[in-house]
């Protein structure tokens, strides 16, 4: 299996893109993920991208488009992966076209996850991260048992630094400015599926499997 899930801030790639991974035994491929770990590291990459991501712009297409075309390569992606949150430009799905070309492999399926904004906002600032083990609650869709800490693990819960409203704004501006021409870039490849990501976790989760197996 070899999956993009596209969608705008707080669509629940992430979410969805966790349960893909246990069902189909493949890995997630999260860019966001990778550039908030490299923040957290304090490394090079990490000092690069951490004010475009606070500020809720892209980081450059040459940053994430290298960061992939290492990812994909190692062993573990042989018998497929689960792209979140890349491409985001039509750069970045031009330059993943050529890399898998040249590796003999395609995409077999883009879900593009449909959510209106007034959605996306009230999933993004209810939103909490374990620090730990990286779980994600909702203070309601998924409230932890105790506030503030990992059900799972007993880790600290942290807000993501571009979780405010005015940042969420943004990235949905970027969004709609950047990513969302991919709908049209994968519609002429035809395979674009659209999945409407409304509703609860389970029922968006039977509606993509039924859309990628
Ligand atoms: P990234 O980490 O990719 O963030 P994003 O695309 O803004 O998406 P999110 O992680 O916020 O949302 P999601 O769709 O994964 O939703 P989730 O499942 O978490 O990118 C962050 C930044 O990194 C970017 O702004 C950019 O700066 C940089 N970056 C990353 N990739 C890049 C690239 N390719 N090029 C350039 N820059 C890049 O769910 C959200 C919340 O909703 C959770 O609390 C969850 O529990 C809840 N939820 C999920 N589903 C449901 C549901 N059905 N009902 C109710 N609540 C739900």
């Amino acid at each position: 299996m070899r999956l993009i899930l596209l969608g705008p801030p707080g669509a629940g790639k992430g979410t969805q893109a966790k349960m893909l991974k246990e069902k189909f035994r493949v890995p997630q491929i999260s860019t966001g993920d990778i550039l908030r770990q490299a923040v957290k590291d304090d490394t090079e990459l990490g000092v690069q991208a951490k004010a475009f991501m606070d500020s809720g712009q892209l980081v450059p297409d040459d940053v994430v488009i290298g960061l992939i075309e290492e990812r994909i390569k190692q062993a573990d992606c042989e018998t497929g992966f689960i792209l979140d949150g890349f491409p985001r430009t039509i750069i970045q799905a031009e330059k993943l076209a050529e890399t898998l070309t040249e590796m003999n492999i395609a995409i077999d399926t883009v879900v593009d996850m449909e959510v209106n904004a007034e959605e996306v906002v009230s999933r993004l600032t209810g939103r909490s991260t374990c620090s730990d083990c990286g779980v994600m609650f909702h203070e309601e869709s998924r409230p932890p048992k105790v506030p503030g800490v990992c059900d799972g693990c007993g880790g600290h819960l942290a807000q993501r630094q571009d979780d405010n409203r005015e940042t969420i704004l943004k990235r949905l501006e970027v969004y709609q400015e950047s990513t969302s021409p991919l709908k049209e870039f994968y519609k002429k490849q035809g395979n674009l599926k659209t999945v409407a990501a409304g509703g609860s976790v389970e029922e968006i989760f039977s509606r993509v499997c039924e859309m990628v197996r």
